[in-house]
């Protein structure tokens, strides 16, 4: 339909709802990052020196370059995520590992990544939580889906380690995960002492289930798999480790801000009458969101960017955020992430080796959103009743986001 075929009152109400959206966005980036996300969207120019930090970096072309050229611009080293990994999970657990190690490991582990695989993964752990949230919306009753976020982690988590799904109740592997990457934020990116060993005991406890389900070499579970596909034990426990320390943030803050988004711009309804735009408004509402907000690299010799000179040691922030949010507002049709590769999930050899699993994961729930929102027509569809953001973490997200009919 073309804009003037709208009339100009639907115009103007299509037009409010994608500010609020954006609005609200806008509010939980700043929460989580009260200073620096202010700081970060004001960076003029391509690149910008900042002693003591390091260069930010906001020119695409400068961006994807640094991201296809791992072998000077490094994922670790001083000042990198692997200052936060490493400590915890040892030196081989594939986001703080470089070239043919790196390479090999992710070969080994793509066959736990193919859609068949994921897609059964997630339809075992979430089939039953989601019935009954789909259940309780369409029922009228008020949900949390922050809560309910964190209970989905959690049972995905208890497949990852090897822990049968009935015996999680709560979200307390969820928490246990937070409990480490909670205490980290974009200023302070590495562990206390302390901190290092409270989420070693942590990752111990998640470990004891992953050693037995691999000695067990159940295919059916993750660890399992993993030794059948030729893992090592060390090998398979790292990656469980990873994938947990990784995933879980991430993708739980994304869900509530996805539906948030939705509610806000008025597209639930009208994703539930027409699920053909369903997988651009999963891209639009990752690149408004860009859950990781920057990625770290390290020069590892002087090197050339562009025009740009970098010399050894230099630490480069690239910020990604910057580039999706200059495609413009979230817009499943117009969809200009189309054009963007996907950035949200990186590019080149750290492309992110879970996205298929979170793209199955948050189809799944959009989906039993939508089967709720299209049972209760446009009439009384889905509300947020209330929410909060959440303050100073590394992923932005909602503490809260109530939800009902
Ligand atoms: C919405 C959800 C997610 C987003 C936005 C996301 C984003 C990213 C990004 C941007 C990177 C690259 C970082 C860099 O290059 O510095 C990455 C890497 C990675 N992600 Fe994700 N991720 C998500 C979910 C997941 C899940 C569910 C898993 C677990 C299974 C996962 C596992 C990984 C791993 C293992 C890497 C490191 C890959 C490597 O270094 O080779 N991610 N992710």
């Amino acid at each position: 339909m073309t804009p003037s075929a709208r009339g100009p009152a639907v115009e103007r109400s299509a037009s409010n709802s994608a500010r609020l959206a954006a609005r609200w966005e806008s509010r939980v980036q700043r929460s989580a990052h009260p200073l620096v996300y202010p700081a970060l969207r004001a960076v003029p120019g391509p690149l910008l020196r900042v002693p003591g930090l390091g260069v930010l970096v906001r020119d695409p072309e400068l961006v994807r370059e640094a991201l296809m050229r791992p072998e000077v611009f490094a994922k670790n080293g001083p000042g990198t995520s692997s200052d936060l990994w490493t400590p915890v999970l040892g030196e081989k657990v594939l986001l703080n590992m470089s070239g043919q190690d790196h390479q090999l490991l992710r070969r080994k582990l793509s066959p736990l990544f193919t859609p068949g695989f994921v897609d059964v993964l997630s339809r075992k752990s979430l089939s039953s939580p989601l019935a009954e949230l789909g259940e309780k919306l369409a029922s009228g009753e008020p949900v949390d889906l922050v809560q309910q976020a964190h209970l989905f982690s959690s049972v995905v988590i208890s497949q990852l380690v090897g822990l049968p799904a009935e015996q999680i109740h709560n979200d307390r592997l969820y928490q246990s995960i937070h409990e480490i990457s909670g205490t980290v934020s974009l200023r302070k990116l590495s562990l206390a002492e302390g901190e290092v060993i409270a989420a070693r005991r942590i990752m111990g406890d998640l470990s004891e289930h992953a050693t037995l389900a691999y000695r067990n070499g159940d295919p059916d579970t993750v660890p399992g798999r993993m030794r059948e596909l030729g893992l090592s034990e060390e090998e398979a426990l790292g990656a469980v480790g990873a994938f947990a320390l990784t995933g879980t943030e991430t993708l739980t803050a994304y869900l509530p801000r996805l539906i948030a988004l939705l509610i806000d711009s008025g597209w639930l309804p009208r994703l539930a009458r027409d699920r053909s735009l369903l997988e651009p408004a999963i891209a639009e509402g990752l690149r408004v969101t860009t859950p990781v907000l920057v990625m770290l690299r390290r020069v590892r010799t002087a090197a050339q960017l562009g025009k740009h000179h970098f010399d050894a040691g230099e630490r480069l922030i690239l910020l990604g955020f910057r580039i999706n949010h200059a495609a413009g507002r979230f817009n499943p049709v117009a969809n200009p992430s189309a054009k963007l590769k996907q950035l949200w999930f990186g590019a080149g050899a750290h492309f992110c080796l879970g996205a298929p699993l979170a793209m199955a994961q948050i189809r799944l729930v959009l989906e039993t959103l939508l089967d709720v929102a299209e049972e209760l027509g446009p009439e009384s569809t889905l509300r947020i009743r209330s929410r909060q953001t959440a303050r100073k973490v590394l992923i932005p997200a909602y503490r809260q986001l109530r939800v009902s009919r």
